[in-house]
């Protein structure tokens, strides 16, 4: 488990700042989730942490390490590892068959489907321990354009799972979702953050303040706040944030008495 730390983070695209002097601390182990209005820079900043933009100002820091540089393949290969906003699966495949193309990749033999034999037991368990973790063990052998929307989601999650993450950015992984698959999926992050450090970018408000143990708060590119669920909730910056932007999804118990 790793943790990361960002140093005054900026990125800049002529006029646009979608990331503006950013310095946050990602403690290890944790569950930390990056919440603000739509266009607030949650994805520039995964962005910038994975290595998909070079920051104009600022630095990256994981495990220690300053990685501010490093391109996308290498913090993949140091534990760095996101999911995208948008689904990334191979529909043509099954559950496993996803799965064991993503192990395969990390293995170095993506483009041999029968694997030499000293591999293919190891690739084998691999595939099946993931299928387990992601809770499709009985949807295996389902292709993945058969798969629920949410169940495409975790199937998403079980290919970052083998790069062997140490620290997994998981972009809203509830999007399209409905309130029950979103809990499901919470549950399912929330077990994720016990063998990992794990970044959550998420507009499922409920869910994400019954889930994190940290809150980061972007708006307009800059750091609003941060703390504890408990902390953000009561901190009346970010209310009059989210209100502005007409998507602040109340929790359900508020919302039910509203
Ligand atoms: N490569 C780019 N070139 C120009 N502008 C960009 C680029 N990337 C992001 N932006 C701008 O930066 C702002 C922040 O975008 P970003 O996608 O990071 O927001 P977000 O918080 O992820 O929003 P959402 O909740 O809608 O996903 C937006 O105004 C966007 O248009
Ligand atoms: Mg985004």
């Amino acid at each position: 488990m790793s943790g990361l730390r960002t140093e005054n983070l900026s990125v800049q695209f002529g006029a646009v700042k979608p990331v503006d002097g950013v310095s946050v601390e990602i403690a290890a182990g944790k569950l930390t989730s990056i919440i603000g209005p739509n266009g607030a820079g949650k994805t520039s900043f995964f962005n910038l942490l994975t290595g998909l933009y070079l920051p104009t100002r600022g630095k990256v820091y994981f495990d220690g390490n300053d990685v501010t540089d490093m391109p996308v393949h290498q913090k993949v290969r140091c534990g760095l590892t996101r999911t995208f906003q948008i689904l990334n699966v191979f529909d043509a495949l099954t559950v496993e068959e996803n799965i064991r193309v993503a192990v395969q990749r990390r293995h170095g033999r993506s483009r041999k489907l029968f694997c030499a034999a000293d591999v293919h037991g190891p690739v084998e368990d691999e595939v099946a321990e993931i299928t387990e973790r992601i809770r499709l063990p009985d949807k295996r052998k389902v292709r993945a354009c058969d798969l629920s929307h949410g169940h495409r989601r975790h199937l998403e999650i079980g290919l970052s799972l083998a790069t062997r993450p140490k620290t997994l950015l998981l972009d809203e992984p509830m999007s399209g979702l409905g309130m029950y698959e979103s809990s499901i999926m919470g549950e399912f992050v929330r077990e994720l953050a016990q063998s990992l450090t794990v970044v959550l970018v998420e507009h499922h408000m409920s869910v994400v303040l019954s889930i994190s143990d940290t809150i980061l708060v972007l708006s307009q590119g800059r750091l609003l706040a941060s703390g504890t669920p408990a902390e953000i909730q009561a901190n009346p910056a970010v209310q009059e944030a989210y209100l502005g932007s007409g998507r602040y999804d109340l929790p359900q118990e508020r919302a039910a008495h509203a």
